[in-house]
C-alpha cells in the first residue's frame, strides 16, 4: 500500500529534474503540475504522483475504478512504458477540484492512492 506519510519520507523530485524527466524516453508519465515524490528512475521507479491526492504509481496496477468513480474527475491516464507493473497509471491531474469523498481510496484494489482530507 500507499505509505500516507511520503510527504515526509520522500524527497520531492525538483522541476529541474522533472524537466529532464519529461524530455526522456518516459515523458508522459511526468505531466505539468503535479508534484513527483522520489526515488524517479525511469522506466522501473516512477516515484508517488500528487500531493492532495497522491497515486503511488509502482503500486497503481491501471484498474482504472479510481478514475471511473471519481465524482469530479481528478484522474487522466497516462503512458508508463516499461513499467513492470502496468503501461499506464492515473495522474492526479485536477486533485485540486477533489472534494475528499474516499471512494478512490476504498475502491483501489491494491492500496495505491492516498488522499489528505485532513
Ligand atoms: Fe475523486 Fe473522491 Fe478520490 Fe477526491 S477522494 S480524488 S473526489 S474519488
Ligand atoms: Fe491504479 Fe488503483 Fe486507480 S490500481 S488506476 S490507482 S484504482
Amino acid at each position: 500500500a500507499i505509505d500516507p506519510n511520503f510527504d515526509t519520507n520522500r524527497e520531492k523530485v525538483g522541476e529541474e529534474k522533472l524537466d529532464e524527466l519529461r524530455s526522456s524516453a518516459n515523458q508522459t508519465a511526468f505531466g505539468d503540475g503535479v508534484a513527483v515524490w522520489g526515488p524517479v528512475e525511469p522506466p522501473e521507479k516512477l516515484g508517488i504522483h500528487g500531493t492532495h491526492v497522491a497515486v503511488d504509481y509502482d503500486i497503481c496496477l491501471a484498474d482504472g475504478a479510481c478514475l471511473e468513480n471519481c465524482p469530479v474527475d481528478v484522474f487522466t491516464w497516462v503512458d508508463t512504458p516499461d513499467h513492470p507493473v502496468s503501461e499506464v497509471k492515473v495522474e492526479p491531474t485536477n486533485e485540486d477540484q477533489c472534494i475528499d469523498c474516499m471512494l478512490c481510496v476504498d475502491i483501489c484494489p491494491v492500496d495505491a492512492i492516498d488522499v489528505d482530507a485532513s
